[in-house]
């Protein structure tokens, strides 16, 4: 067979690099090689997102450049996949003659059968979110980006409709993977040299609760960590209203997960959680980070905040900057507030102008730079454990790596390659980054 290339260009969150990785390993099987340069490919695929506005757009911006490389060469297949084909997929179909097939989140699967539709002339449609659809059949077929840190899905889908996301309309019904296979799937990723996991889901603490045969989410914890070799576990992401003390405890005391949590809290305001049908306060929100601090000293927190909800007036603003400044977290990521099509919040009065959005924003971003930098400075002088990954990409000679707290390192000194743990002296504290350099190997 001879070797065909493909371009696989992916957007948005972690599951979607998940499901490219699976889906780049299902292709190796069907003859394809990954390439990065798109005028050389047999195959375009674009893997999209449709969390905000922007990000589906940019889906047809690109399919406008892309469709270049098939108006030059007929030969050239175009497929769209993921979260805005699942919501959008006859329209693109309809709209773009140039695109061969349309497979939805739950289509990795089906992908090499439609490429053979899309050779004999047929253009195809995969849109099913059917429960029972079986991520497994594909396990340890992934072609992993990194050799040292894979993405591991646990669950699939959400089940929980905040008022704003389009997830739980474009990623179905919560699923879990069968304990066992996951399992199984870590003891061959350990055994391939493989020393940090990171559990995937859009909400991992929800693992397992629809199945009476399955762990939950600390079980699985538990099982996983007995895995030779493995030294580092992560998980992402956590719904604070599912967060439990059995979770927190389990973070205490097993030591190879990460002191790190991503816990998205998206407002301060406990008006504007409620119309974000979030399930929590802001002070549910206060005191689990006071347990999760005491129970796990030095852990990093990280979160989500959404700006300009419907109705969020100055004083529902000034709660969210509070909340920052008091769970004092270590990094966020934060948006202006998206109107998703077929959503709740799509229908809320109240908008927010772009200008105070804007604003809001900026001052979101603002005040937590400022509050990241003290923290990087603050480990200036401090050895910490450093997980190799690769060369750092900016300067020759050096490499670059994550702590336990998940920050990034660029270090110097010692010999060492990717996948080594290795301990560097925190020398600079940068917004983004750490510097150092190596104490001992
Ligand atoms: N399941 C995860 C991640 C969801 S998507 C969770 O529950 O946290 C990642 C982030 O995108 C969300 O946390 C939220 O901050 C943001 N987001 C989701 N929908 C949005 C919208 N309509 N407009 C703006 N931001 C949005
Ligand atoms: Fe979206 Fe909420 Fe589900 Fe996260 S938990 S994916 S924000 S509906
Ligand atoms: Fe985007 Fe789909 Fe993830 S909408 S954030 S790629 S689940």
């Amino acid at each position: 067979m001879k070797t065909k290339t493909v371009y696989l260009k992916n957007f948005g969150c972690q599951m979607n690099n998940a499901d490219a990785e699976q889906l780049l390993g299902v292709l190796h099987r069907a003859g394809y090689r990954a390439t990065d340069r798109p005028e050389e490919a047999d195959l375009i695929l674009l893997n999209t997102c449709a969390i905000r506005e922007k990000a589906e757009q940019k889906v047809f911006s690109d399919l406008g450049r892309l469709k270049v490389f098939k108006a030059k060469d007929p030969g050239v297949l175009i497929g769209v996949l993921g979260c805005v084909a699942q919501a959008e997929g006859k329209k693109i179909l309809a709209r773009e003659p140039a695109v061969d097939f349309v497979a939805g989140t739950r289509g990795t699967a089906e992908v090499p059968e439609m490429i053979r539709k899309a050779r004999a002339g047929e253009r195809s449609l995969f849109l099913s979110l059917e429960d029972e659809f079986d991520p497994g059949r594909f396990r340890n077929e992934s072609i992993r980006e990194s050799r040292v840190a894979a993405l591991v899905p646990i669950i699939y889908g959400c089940d929980n409709f905040c008022s704003y996301c389009v997830v739980p309309y474009v990623r179905g019904r919560e699923w879990s993977r069968p304990a066992a296979e996951i399992l199984q799937e870590v003891r061959e990723l350990a055994g391939r040299g493989y020393k940090e996991i990171t559990l995937i889901g859009q909400n991992v603490n929800s693992y397992g609760k629809k199945s009476k045969e399955n762990e939950d989410f600390c079980g699985l914890l538990h099982l996983l960590h007995e895995v030779n070799g493995l030294e580092r576990i992560r998980f992402v992401t956590s719904h604070p209203k599912d967060l439990s003390r059995s979770v927190i405890a389990a973070m205490a005391s097993l030591h190879k997960i990460c002191e790190a949590l991503h816990l998205p809290v998206q407002s301060g305001s406990d008006r504007v959680l409620r119309d974000m049908n979030r399930g929590y306060s802001r002070s549910d929100y206060l005191k689990k980070v006071e347990r999760l601090r005491e129970a796990i000293p030095g852990i990093a927190l990280t979160t989500d905040i959404i700006v300009g909800f419907p109705g969020e007036s100055e004083a529902d603003f000034e709660e969210t900057l509070s909340l920052i400044r008091e769970a004092d977290f270590d990094r966020l990521f934060a948006f202006r507030f998206s109107p998703r099509a077929g959503t709740a919040a799509e229908k809320l009065p109240d908008p927010v102008d772009e200008e105070t959005a804007g604003r809001r924003l900026a001052a979101v971003l603002d005040l937590q730079k400022e509050q990241t930098l003290r923290k990087h400075q603050a480990l200036v002088g401090t050895t910490v454990e450093v997980l190799v990954e690769g060369a750092n990409p900016k300067v020759s000679g050096e490499w670059m790596g994550r702590t336990r707290a998940n920050k990034i390192v660029h270090f110097g000194g010692g010999r060492t390659v990717p996948g080594d743990l290795v301990d560097v002296r925190i020398e600079k504290g940068l917004p983004n980054c750490l510097t150092g350099r190596v104490v001992s190997s």
